[in-house]
């Protein structure tokens, strides 16, 4: 393991080692050797390692019908959807639901929309899907409360308000948070971007094929010039309805690791 997967916690280790098992693994095997020890190797010019490869196909070009050029960092951001009454939701809702983790992270994951915890705490991902989400990262050496960008995650979502009874969202309602959500990708800069879900895959991808289809192939998106590798997956909410599906998630959390390591 490198130097930030020694660097966990116990506490993390063991959430790790608990998805692991959810997962089914029961061995420790993979399809060929890692030595994460080894130096890294040198960053190839086209990320090509295992599944973790950005198609050579054009850029998917995303934009919104507005902007939000105006904010200069992410503090900005959120304070004026703190003062934004455009949306419905945000008359419904207990809490703005902006973003988690650390801002400085090469990994950001866009979810769909603040459910009733994440409502109540005014944080993306804080209940049971959450938590999943949590281990899903350990084990692969990532961490919302991580300090280093290397391990950190930041954690956002397409919508920033609950939607009463987690309904889904309208068309509407989320084109007015998508330019938000696109100056927070052009400040925050993210490496990788993984969505988590349908939702966030569809906005970002432009492609309507359902989650399963999508998942795990990696697409460029380009936000404001800027080519950015992004891998949809599956959405931990889903996995808890559906476990057996765990083994596709682990697939693309691999995946995601392989793309860290070379990028
Ligand atoms: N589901 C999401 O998509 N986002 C959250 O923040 C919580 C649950």
């Amino acid at each position: 393991m490198d130097k930030t997967q020694n660097d966990m916690t116990p506490h993390d280790a063991a959430e790790a080692l608990r998805w692991l098992s959810e997962m089914g693994a029961d061995e420790i095997i993979g399809e060929a050797p890692v030595n994460r020890l080894a130096a890294p190797a040198p960053k190839a010019a086209t990320a090509v390692v295992g599944t973790a490869t950005v198609p050579a196909a054009a850029p998917v070009v995303v934009a919104p019908g507005a902007s939000a050029t105006q904010y200069q960092s992410l503090a900005e951001i959120e304070a004026a959807l703190d003062g934004f009454d455009a949306c419905p939701l945000k008359k419904t809702a207990t809490k703005l639901c902006y973003a988690d983790g650390n801002p400085s992270a090469r990994v950001m994951l866009i979810g769909e929309a603040p459910g009733r915890d994440e409502d109540i705490q005014g944080k993306p991902f804080v209940g049971r899907s959450g938590q999943l989400l949590d281990r899903m990262l350990a084990a692969v050496g990532l961490a919302r409360t991580a300090q280093d960008r290397e391990s950190a995650v930041f954690i956002t979502n397409v919508i920033f308000w609950r939607p009463p009874g987690n309904r889904t969202p309208t068309e509407a309602e989320t084109q007015m948070c998508l330019p938000f959500l696109l100056r927070t990708i052009e400040l925050q800069k993210p490496d990788v971007i993984v969505c988590l879900g349908a939702t966030p895959a569809h906005r970002l991808t432009g492609k309507a094929d359902g989650i399963l289809k999508l998942r795990g192939t990696w697409v460029t998106a380009n936000v404001s010039g800027r080519n950015i590798p992004l891998l949809p997956t599956l959405h931990p909410a889903y996995l808890l309805r559906q476990p057996a599906q765990k083994r596709l998630a682990w697939r693309d959390m691999l995946s995601l690791r392989q793309m860290l390591d070379v990028r």
